[in-house]
């Protein structure tokens, strides 16, 4: 019994160790894009975000913490600060979620709004941390 555990756990780590190696050498990988993406990063103001998240309408399709709304979640942001911008200027479905052009919106403006986002506290849990809405999940077929 515990021998077939043992084998199988060991049969496992053969199938685990290439997956670490690549899970490190992904997360290195990721942390030096982003620092070299860091290091051009606009510096975003809060409050200017706050305003301009407003006045540009997000909040319509957004929700006014980013959480609600037909449009996704936006917090947290899943983009990094360069990401975001590129997809407000061309998103996939502009029929959908209007592109916004740097003659109507900075750069500036929109790493301010990027801040902004970043700096709301995340009101409502992931649906797949709470128990009994992940046993749905799990359950429904997708
Ligand atoms: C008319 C409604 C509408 C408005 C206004 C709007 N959005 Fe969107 N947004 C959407 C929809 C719908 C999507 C999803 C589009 C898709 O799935 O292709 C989206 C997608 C996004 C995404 C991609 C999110 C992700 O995780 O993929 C970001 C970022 C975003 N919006 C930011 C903004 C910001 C910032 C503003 C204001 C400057 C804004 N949106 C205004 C409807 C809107």
């Amino acid at each position: 019994m515990t021998r077939a555990i043992a084998r199988r756990c060991s049969r496992m780590s053969l199938y685990l160790a290439p997956l670490v190696t690549l899970s490190v050498i992904l997360h290195v990988a990721g942390a030096r894009a982003e620092s070299v993406q860091d290091s051009g990063a606009l510096r975003g103001d809060v409050e200017n975000g706050k305003a301009l998240f407003k006045d540009y309408t997000c909040y319509g399709c957004h929700g006014y913490t980013g959480e609600t709304g037909r449009g996704p979640r936006l917090n947290p942001p899943r983009l990094n600060q360069d990401r975001f911008i590129a997809y407000l200027r061309n998103p996939p479905n502009p029929r959908q979620m209007p592109p916004y052009q740097q003659s109507d919106v900075s750069d500036q403006k929109l790493a301010d709004i990027y801040t902004f986002l970043q700096s709301l506290p995340s009101g409502s849990p992931e649906a797949e941390s709470i128990p009994v809405l992940s046993e749905i999940l799990r359950e429904t077929p997708r």
